[in-house]
């Protein structure tokens, strides 16, 4: 962007591939970090006199307009931001997007509508997404690719848009990717890996990868009841993918034969009953060892004891890697589990990196200062696939 600017764009219109995917309770936006992050991109092409064009996706609409999933309220903090007004068109390609961009005078910004409205944003057909993507091209001369979170996906304005328009990544990118290349060349180590969350299947891959490059493994969150059932353990009805159970048995074999130690919990809260998330009644859990599971309970955070062992794994590390928190962070009851993560990682001198999504917004939820961390990764999926050592479409769009 740097270039681009030195080049000069005022008077142009540039579209600025954002990722406003922000977490919403109805309009009220949770955690406006994603908007906060692309906002220098934003604000040093205004000042430069471009007329700014703002666009991103927001959840997973089918195709169509769905006014659950309106940009609006993204629109209204980045104004908020800037300090200034930001038009808001109310669809992506059509005659409101249109009039609004042809209205904005130098220096001035727009968001246009959810591009995940259109079906062509997403869709797997080439055709269909150049289609689309060559209407976007009409609202714009020149592309900033500055959306993180969503370089991982080959869809329209990510992928397609940037070969029609001459295009450059912005700050926001540039910065990610530096982060995240310190933690897969020239690594300091001890390197250690926290990975939480639901699903042990998003995982996999960056476990396969992370192998033969981190010391050690700790996990927390949904996903480590697969791994102790793995370990040959019951785990009652806590989460549990039971097909991804080779898997992980096949990785904690591999992770010894490569010196790489796995850590898992030695102690989990359980309860009879996924707590109530919007009225946040106390859940009264119990602390169990994690080899002793009651078989009509759920494990829904770690333990007092696993807690403190996370701690004391992550005090020496050089560098550290998270994502996915390590419980129901969002009920209080099951919150501490990933405070302590977060903690740890505030107290070490390691070079912390948070990657993305649910951990990005926990710490900030939870009330940490992002500042004490290395880096909080505005890429929740793109950064695990970075991490994995994939091709990332909207990376590699604006390389060529
Ligand atoms: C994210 O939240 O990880 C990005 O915004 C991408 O969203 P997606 O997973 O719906 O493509």
């Amino acid at each position: 962007i740097d270039e681009l600017l030195a080049e000069g764009v005022a008077g142009k219109r540039v579209f600025v591939r954002a990722d406003l995917n922000v977490p919403l309770d109805g309009t009220t936006i949770t955690d406006d970090g994603r908007i906060r992050a692309v906002r220098p991109t934003v604000s040093a092409l205004a000042a430069a006199g471009a007329r700014v064009v703002v666009a991103s996706h927001l959840g997973r609409p089918k195709g169509a307009p769905d006014p659950a999933f309106s940009l609006a309220p993204a629109a209204a903090r980045l104004g908020e931001l800037l300090g200034s007004e930001v038009a808001f068109a109310t669809d992506t390609v059509g005659e409101s997007a249109r009039a609004t961009v042809a209205a904005l005078t130098d220096g001035q910004v727009a968001v246009i509508e959810n591009l995940r409205f259109n079906a062509g944003e997403t869709s797997k057909d080439d055709a269909e997404r150049g289609a689309f993507a060559d209407q976007l091209a009409e609202l714009a001369d020149l592309y900033v690719g500055d959306g993180f979170g969503a370089v991982h996906r080959k869809h329209a304005s990510v992928f397609d848009l940037p070969a029609r328009l001459p295009h450059a990544a912005g700050g926001l990118i540039a910065t990610e990717v530096g982060v995240l290349k310190k933690l897969t060349e020239d690594v300091a180590r001890p390197y250690a890996v926290v990975l939480g969350g639901a699903k042990v299947s998003d995982k996999l891959g960056v476990i396969d990868h992370l192998l033969e490059k981190a010391d050690r493994i700790l996990i927390g969150g949904g996903m480590a009841y697969t791994f102790l059932k793995a370990q040959g353990h019951e785990v009652g009805i806590s989460l549990l993918q039971e097909d991804q159970v080779p898997a992980v048995q096949g990785y904690l074999k591999r992770a010894v034969e490569l010196g790489v130690e796995f850590v898992l919990p030695v102690d989990v809260l359980v309860a009879h009953e996924f707590p109530d998330l919007k009225t946040k009644a106390p859940a009264h859990p119990t602390t169990v060892a994690a080899d002793a599971i009651p078989a009509d309970q759920e494990g829904l955070d770690i333990g007092p004891a696993t807690r403190e062992l996370y701690a004391a794994k992550l005090a020496d590390a050089a560098t550290v890697f998270w994502n996915g928190p390590m419980g129901v962070f969002e009920h209080p009851d099951y919150a501490e589990g990933t405070k302590a993560v977060a903690q740890a990682l505030v107290d070490s001198p390691a070079f912390s990196v948070v990657g993305g999504g649910d951990s990005a917004a926990a710490v900030r939820i939870l009330g940490f200062d992002e500042n004490a961390f290395g880096h909080i990764s505005t890429g929740g999926g793109a950064s695990l696939e970075y991490l994995e050592g994939k091709t990332l479409p909207g990376l590699a769009a604006l390389e060529d």
